[in-house]
């Protein structure tokens, strides 16, 4: 039988950056995101903390490769491969250092790759690293409706939150492949893209930690702390040197089958305790 996103308990595990200074970026994640470096190849660098890993390679700044998910196991991606079939998802074979066999990958409607698979097992070389694994990614898009309508109907996601202009307009779609607030989300803009990706450090005192962490590389919080609306999370917002946004989160929402909540675009949705930066 089949499995939505949600049933198959589908996690963000990695993400693939394009930069134009490969190296030059890696050693910011190195360095700031408290990672170990592994050069691949000439063309691409490894980042990997625990709980997270970023893949950057040559290519356009400010893109991303793909977005790497993961199933716990292989009767759950199997389950879910026959849930996109299904849903006539056009599905392609992907095969990653990362991946055990019968990884794949598909596009969302703004050429996002999404790929996904079962990990290849993890030696917890690098445990002393600060707490916060990669936990979601924002997309920006020119359409908000078409990426709701494809990660809910097609993916299977769950819609757990969504911000609503005074115009009656969708300005950003909060989706789940588990049971946490979002593991994919949307926010409405000018042009197609990142928005940011975000990393969950728990609890208020690993934010505390970061922030200490960031002072000590010299780089300033761009945005936070703060409390989102939709989610609850405890925010801080940095941006690495290609203006790729950061965010740290804390006490993020976990969802169990509630319905969708609809929130004004105001100040107070995207930041309880302060200013907002609104994207549209
Ligand atoms: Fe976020």
């Amino acid at each position: 039988m089949s499995l939505d996103a949600v049933q198959a308990n589908i996690s963000l595990n990695h993400l693939e950056i394009e930069s134009r200074d490969p190296k030059r970026l890696a050693e910011f994640y190195s360095n700031v995101m408290d990672m170990k470096i592994n050069r691949l190849t000439n063309q691409k660098f490894l980042c990997e903390g625990p709980g997270r890993k970023i893949i950057i390679k040559t290519g356009k700044n400010n893109t991303l490769g793909y977005a790497g998910m993961v199933c716990k196991n292989e009767e759950n991606l199997e389950r879910y491969k026959e849930f996109l079939k299904i849903n006539k998802c056009e599905i392609n074979d992907f095969v990653s250092e990362f991946y055990q066999s019968g990884s794949f990958s598909l596009q969302d409607p703004d050429n996002n790759m999404i790929c996904l698979g079962v990990q290849k097992k993890e030696n917890n070389f690098y445990t002393k690293s600060i707490h916060a694994p990669l936990q979601h990614l924002t997309f920006a898009s020119k359409d908000v409706e078409r990426f709701q309508n494809f990660y809910q109907r097609k993916l299977g996601f769950q819609v757990t939150d969504r911000v609503i202009k005074s115009t009656g307009e969708l300005a950003t779609c909060f989706t789940t492949s588990n049971h946490e607030h979002h593991t994919i989300a949307c926010f409405k803009s000018s042009q197609n893209g990142m928005d940011h990706h975000s990393y969950e450090a728990g609890e208020w005192n690993n934010i505390k930690t970061w922030c200490d962490h960031f002072a000590q590389n010299n780089v300033k919080l761009m945005w936070g702390p703060g409390r989102h609306g939709p989610g609850n999370n405890l925010f801080v917002f940095i941006e690495d040197i290609d203006g790729n946004w950061i965010e740290i989160s804390a006490e993020l929402e976990t969802v169990i089958g509630r319905p969708p909540k609809n929130w004004p675009q105001e100040e107070r949705t995207l930041n309880l305790w302060g200013k907002a930066i609104r994207r549209s």
